[in-house]
Order: structure tokens, then C-alpha cells, then sequence
């Protein structure tokens, strides 16, 4: 056979590979509104970057007559290519054949691009859209996934692990992404569940719609299993490029730096912002994006457990993690979720080397029977943990209020912060005002003529004296209280002296965290 003849046989060979479940399948995938596998990944990744391999695998399953089918590259598509000029690895499930499900050598593709991944020390982005483990070819789809979630542990905090959630994702399908960094989902086109609405009815009679049960607003709202969400899958794609921009390829390096063009010191008005009233809220979305290279800040978790924000910017051109407790919702209480969610991004940034500024205006832990019996101690713990065990430059700034635990789990200076700071509105104490008064001025209050006058004088007496930043200050537990306009310069300059910063933690094999 001459080349040309191998060569067009090649052709036709990698034409049927590519073809995905068929015209009938791809229609029904479209009128779902959904891309194909193959779009997704060029819709992702930078122009004509994309390198596929395994196209050829096929599965090699016998029972329930699989001896007699193709499934072109046995439902999935992996590769690797570039993302805003990095290389990246890549997998995405094909749900035109055989609804996306796992079998062996669909497991054996997405481990070896996995195995690369972490070779190469480069970021791994899985697009999944599965049915889960392909019933047909029993243990083996389980030993894959088993593969997968094994691979998914060792490369947590060493490479950047995307997931991507563009279909009915089950079983087996949604344990992968929960192991890795981030998740996305799109609306309408998401869904993730264990057990999904059928079995749900059989075995508990419960009825549920699949939206309902595990669609991208549960996710994103509820369960906070999602931290991206988007309306379309391109919006999804733009949202995983700007991350992109922001993380570092692996954990041996730093977030690419950006120059800037805007003043270190530019100032901003604080009256803008906070209100006279200490009991009035604020967004503090707005101190970030005052405290922020052009204002940007990319937040993660969005919708989810918004009493705390999270999320990235630049400042003076570098990376930074910002943890936020967000007055606008439950006065920024700290409660179980988000403590959660806070402290699995701080150790976020800590395994990939990005410094955390902490803005700090809470009354506390969220007090209550349903808290207590949600495990608030536990959860609330994670918070301690992680701030204690980061070794990234921690700056943190107190804006308001940083009462009780609050003012401990906040990166205070006794979690090694390297910076604390507070604007002179800090009130920094046990507890607030009107209830440290109320107990320890109880009989002073209840002797009085007047009890409601005296309990104001002594609220006032006790703000005076201790809701202030000046009782930490004298005990060097703040390095500045800082006027607000100049908190950008502060921080800049403090994440500058902060670049070589060297810390190392007892050394163990690893910590025991209250998970
Ligand atoms: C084999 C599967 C499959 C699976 C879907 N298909 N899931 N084949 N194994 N797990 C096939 C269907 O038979 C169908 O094939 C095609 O994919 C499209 O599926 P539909 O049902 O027509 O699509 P849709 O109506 O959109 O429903 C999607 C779905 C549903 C919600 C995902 O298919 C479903 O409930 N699948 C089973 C989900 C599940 O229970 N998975 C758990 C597996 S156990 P044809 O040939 O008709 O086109 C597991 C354990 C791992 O994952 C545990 C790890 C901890």
C-alpha cells in the first residue's frame, strides 16, 4: 500500500473516531442547548492549540452484547494545548456515546492524560458530562473511577485541577470534580447527584426534578459544591480562562504578575463606603474593589454561604487571595458554611503560593441551636486550622467589628499574621458592646432608677474603653491602625517586603484537620 493510500486510510480512520455517538445522538446533544465534547474543548482552548491522543482506544467490554458495539474513543476525548498561551491537559466526556459513561478504557484515557498532567506540571481541566459508571462492564468502571479519585488526591495543591460540569453528571461522575480545586456549572445544564431523581423515588418515594435535585443553582447556592456559575457554556469558558489568569501552573511557581499602571497609593474615600453607623451594612465588595488593581476582583462562590467573600485580585500586579467577611448578609457572621468555604480556599491559595489579604468586620460566631447541631464547633475549626497552617504572606485588615472567635479566626496576629492593621472605625473586643454590658454591668443595670439610661451609659462607657483598636495596639497585637485611604499603600507595600517570606511548620507527614 503506497503512503497516500495509508494516509487516506488514517483519514478515514481518525473521521469515524471523531464521530462522536452519530448524527441522532449530536441533534439531541445540540437541542439540549450543549456543545459537543470536540466544540467545547476548541471553544476552551487557544486557537488551533488542541492535540488529541487515545483517539483510537475503543473498549473492551463483552457482557450485555458491548462485544458487538463501537463507542468511538469509548466516550471520551483527551488531550493537551494551550490556555491563554500555558499548556494545559485535558479530558471531555462525550454524552452522545453512551451517555458520556465511565468504563474501563474511558478510565484508562482520562488517568493517562491525568499521569501527564502531573508529570508535566501543568493544570488538568476535566469536562464532564457523564452518566457514571457504565453499568455494562460492572467492577472495571468502578477500579476506573477508583484510578481517577486516587490521581485527583495526589495532584491536590500540586497542579491546578478544573472540573467542569456540562451534563447530567452522576455517581461516580460528580466524585472526581469534588476532589478537585474548582468546580463550574452551567444553567440548565448542569446537574450533579449521587443518586438521581428515579432511584431517589424507588427506594425513598420522594419526588424531585432532576433541576431541582442537582441543577447548577442547588449547586451553586446551596450546596456550595459549585464555584463558578454561568448562564452559558461560553460564559463558563471566559469565566475558566480569567482563573486562569490569576493561579500559577503548579505549586512550584507564583501567579504570572501583571505591571500595572495605576498609583501604589491611590486613596479612596471611606465615607463612600462605610457607613457613619456601626450598625448599618455595607458591601465590602466595594473596599475590594477600592483596594485592587483596576478595581478588579474575581469572586469565587458567589451565591454561596454569602456572609463570607472570597475571591482573587491583583494589587501592585500580584496574585492575592482575599477572604472578606461580607456585612451585606447575616452582619458577616461566621457559621458553618462559611467557615467552609473560607478555609478550603485559604488553603487553596497557601498550596499554590498566593499571599491572602483577610478583611475583617464580624460580630462573631453565628449563635443557635441549628449551628451547634450543624457541628459549628468542627466547621468552625477549619478555619482556626487553615489560617494557622498557611505559610503564604498573611495581611489582614480590621475594618469594623472583630469581636470574640471572629476577631481570633480572622488571621489575627495570634494565627501569624505577618501584618495586621485597623482602621480607627476597628472595635475590637470579647463581644459587642450592648451584650458585654449587659453582663457585666447586670447589677449596676438592674439597681438603677432608670435601667434602660444606665445600660446606655455603660455601653457607651464600655465602647469607649475597649471597642476601639487602641487596646490591641498598646499591646502590639495591631502593627497600624491605619487611616482608610492609605490601606492600599499599606498593603502594597507590605505584600513587597513580604515576597521572600520564608516560614516552614513542624515537620509531619501531614496535619489532622477537623474535616
Ligand atoms: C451505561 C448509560 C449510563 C450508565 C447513561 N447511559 N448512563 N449507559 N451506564 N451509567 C446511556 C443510556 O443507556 C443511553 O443509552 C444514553 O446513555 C443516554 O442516556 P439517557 O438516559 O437517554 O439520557 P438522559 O435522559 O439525558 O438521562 C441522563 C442520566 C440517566 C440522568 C444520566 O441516563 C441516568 O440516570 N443514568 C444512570 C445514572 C446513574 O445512576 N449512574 C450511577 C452509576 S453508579 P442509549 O443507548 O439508549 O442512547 C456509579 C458508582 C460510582 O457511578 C461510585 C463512585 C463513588
Amino acid at each position: 500500500m503506497s503512503l497516500r493510500s495509508k494516509t487516506n486510510e488514517l483519514r478515514k480512520r481518525m473521521k469515524n473516531a471523531a464521530s462522536g455517538g452519530g448524527d441522532k445522538a449530536i441533534e439531541k446533544q445540540v437541542a439540549m442547548g450543549k456543545m459537543t465534547a470536540r466544540e467545547r474543548i476548541i471553544a476552551l482552548l487557544d486557537e488551533n492549540s488542541f492535540q488529541e491522543y487515545d483517539l483510537f482506544v475503543e473498549h473492551a467490554a463483552k457482557d450485555f452484547d458491548m462485544d458487538k458495539k463501537y463507542l468511538a474513543g469509548d466516550g471520551v476525548l483527551t488531550g493537551t494545548g494551550l490556555m491563554n498561551g500555558y499548556p494545559v491537559c485535558i479530558y471531555a466526556q462525550d454524552f452522545t456515546v453512551a451517555g458520556g459513561s465511565l468504563g474501563y478504557m474511558h478510565a484508562r484515557k482520562i488517568v493517562k492524560i491525568m499521569d501527564h498532567a502531573l508529570k508535566l506540571q501543568v493544570p488538568l481541566i476535566g469536562i464532564n458530562d457523564s452518566g457514571g459508571a457504565r453499568i455494562q462492564e460492572g467492577v472495571n468502571s468502578l477500579a476506573g473511577y477508583g484510578e481517577i479519585f486516587y490521581r485527583n488526591t495526589l495532584a491536590s495543591g500540586v497542579i491546578p485541577q478544573i472540573s467542569v460540569i456540562l451534563g447530567p453528571c452522576a455517581g461516580g461522575a460528580v466524585y472526581s470534580p469534588a476532589l478537585t480545586d474548582f468546580v463550574f456549572v452551567v444553567d440548565k445544564i448542569s446537574k450533579m447527584f449521587i443518586t438521581g431523581p428515579e432511584v431517589i423515588k424507588s427506594v425513598l418515594g420522594e419526588e424531585i426534578s432532576m433541576e431541582d435535585l442537582g441543577g447548577a443553582r442547588v449547586h451553586a447556592a446551596i450546596t456550595g459544591n459549585a464555584h463558578f456559575y454561568a448562564e452559558s457554556e461560553k460564559e463558563c469558558f471566559t469565566q475558566i480562562k480569567t482563573l486562569f489568569s490569576y493561579i500559577p501552573w503548579n505549586n512550584k511557581n507564583k501567579a504570572k504578575a501583571y505591571p500595572i499602571k495605576m498609583p501604589k497609593s491611590r486613596t479612596f474615600k471611606i465615607g463612600s463606603i462605610m457607613p457613619s453607623d456601626s450598625k448599618q451594612p455595607y458591601d465590602v465588595r466595594d473596599v475590594i474593589r477600592a483596594i485592587s488593581d483596576n478595581s478588579d476582583f474575581f469572586e469565587i462562590q458567589a451565591m454561596f454561604a454569602q456572609n463570607i467573600t472570597i475571591g482573587i485580585a491583583r494589587v501592585n500586579g500580584e496574585t492575592v487571595g482575599i477572604v472578606a467577611n461580607q456585612p451585606m448578609y447575616l452582619a458577616g457572621v461566621l457559621d458553618v458554611d462559611s467557615s467552609d468555604k473560607a478555609a478550603r480556599f485559604i488553603r487553596y491559595c497557601d498550596a499554590f503560593n498566593i499571599p491572602l489579604l483577610t478583611l475583617v468586620d464580624l460580630p462573631g460566631y453565628l449563635p443557635g441551636i441549628d449551628q451547634e447541631h450543624a457541628g459549628v464547633i468542627r466547621h468552625g475549626a477549619k478555619l482556626l486550622y487553615a489560617y494557622s497552617e498557611a505559610t503564604v504572606p498573611k495581611i489582614t485588615v480590621i475594618l469594623r467589628k472583630a469581636y470574640g472567635g471572629g476577631y481570633i479566626a480572622m488571621c489575627s496576629n495570634h494565627l501569624r499574621a505577618d501584618f495586621v492593621f485597623a482602621w480607627p472605625t476597628a472595635e475590637i473586643a470579647v463581644m459587642g458592646p450592648e451584650g458585654a454590658a449587659n453582663i457585666i454591668f447586670r447589677k449596676e443595670i438592674n439597681e438603677a432608677a432608670d435601667p434602660d439610661k444606665m445600660r446606655q451609659e455603660k455601653v457607651e462607657e464600655y465602647k469607649t474603653k475597649f471597642a476601639n483598636p487602641y487596646v490591641a495596639a498598646a499591646y502590639g497585637y495591631i502593627d497600624a491602625v491605619i487611616e482608610p485611604k492609605e490601606t492600599r499603600r499599606f498593603i502594597v507595600h507590605a505584600l513587597e517586603i513580604s515576597k521572600n517570606k520564608i516560614i516552614h511548620n513542624p515537620d509531619k507527614k501531614h496535619g489532622i484537620p477537623p474535616f
